[in-house]
């Protein structure tokens, strides 16, 4: 079981050769509506990039009493999602992001959470989604909704068997007892260095610095390795580095060293958002389904190189046979 804690977006996606300066305005080439939200994103990657039914997904969250709402919720159900804590709040909008996506695929996304920014299960709430869990499952997370170190600090205390993955974006402090109940942690190499600045002295942030600024590898090896070690020991105990368009490092409790796994070469870059909540749900379902750490992230690497090249957080999402059957 792999359940998604987290926003669920409606995407206004302007596509622009250029983004305007202040006071300025500028012809955009088309807009488009997307869905999207870290959540919807990660339960739909977890759900499409799993290899067969076995893996039953489920997501809580909340969407406003609008037309967004019930399309978001769809979405979910159509992917065969367990959307039974997924609620519609009466008197508040559905999250939205507004997005610009320039020619090179790169995007800037202002969100404003609506409905998400209500997540707030009680214990008892977290009692009832929890009620089924077993070891070896696991929780995704992510800085969309206000409650993240509470459903943290939940699972750990009451099913420390489930593997809490977090994806700290958007950036929030983290405090060291926070990433001691981490089991996943992926982050991208602002987030690691920020990670680093809230847990490490200053000469050991100064020194992985050092590294990076010689050999970006090694340093963000180190850097992973380091906070590796920071994180509950008993789970899965995996950090992963996305390095753009690099390719990520990643390590776990088991691994002798360091894996960097370079990033897949792809000419048609049509829109890069969503790929992190691809590569992190790809990661886990991989995870949940007993593939090694290698293993997943390779697969995630596939599937965030297809969903670059589709427009849409939710839509370029890939399926398991989609990156199967990929030529590269
Ligand atoms: O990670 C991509 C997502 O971030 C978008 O779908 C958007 O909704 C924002 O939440």
């Amino acid at each position: 079981m792999i359940t998604v804690v987290g926003s669920l977006n409606y995407d206004l996606v302007t596509y622009t050769d250029k983004v305007p300066d202040a006071g300025e305005t500028f012809q955009a080439n088309t807009f488009e509506n997307h869905l999207g939200g870290k959540g919807l994103n990660e339960s739909l990657a977890c759900a499409r990039l799993s290899k067969d039914s076995a893996t039953k997904v489920r997501t809580v969250g909340n969407v406003g009493a609008d037309t967004f709402g019930k399309e978001l919720k769809q979405a979910l159900v159509d992917a065969g999602i367990d959307t039974q804590y997924v609620a519609t709040l009466e008197g508040y909008s559905s999250g939205v992001a507004v997005i610009l996506v320039e020619t090179s695929g790169e995007n800037r996304i202002l969100y404003t959470p609506g409905a998400n920014g209500q997540l707030k299960p009680t214990n008892e709430q977290y009692e009832t989604y929890f009620a089924d869990s077993s070891d070896g499952d696991f929780v995704v997370v992510q800085n969309e909704y206000p409650d993240t170190v509470k459903t943290i600090e939940w699972v750990k205390k009451h099913r420390p068997g489930v593997n809490i993955a977090l994806n700290p974006s958007p950036f929030k402090p983290i405090s060291p007892e926070t990433l001691a109940k981490i089991d996943l942690l992926i982050v991208n190499e602002g987030e690691a260095l920020e990670v680093g600045s809230q847990v490490f002295s200053g000469s050991d942030l100064d020194a992985f610095k050092a590294t990076i600024a010689s050999d970006e590898t090694k340093g963000f090896g180190h850097l992973a390795e380091k906070l590796q070690t920071l994180l509950d020991q008993n789970n899965v105990s995996s950090v992963i580095i996305t390095m753009g368009s690099k390719g990520s490092i990643s390590t776990s409790k088991d691994a002798a060293e360091p894996v960097f796994t370079p990033s897949k070469k792809v000419t048609n870059v049509v829109d890069t958002t969503g790929a992190g909540d691809t590569f992190f749900g790809g990661v886990v379902s991989r995870l949940s389904g007993g593939a090694t750490l290698s293993q997943a992230v390779e697969f995630a690497t596939r599937a965030s190189a297809l969903a670059i090249q589709k427009k849409g957080a939710a839509e370029g999402i890939p399926t398991y046979k989609m990156v199967e059957e990929a030529t590269f």
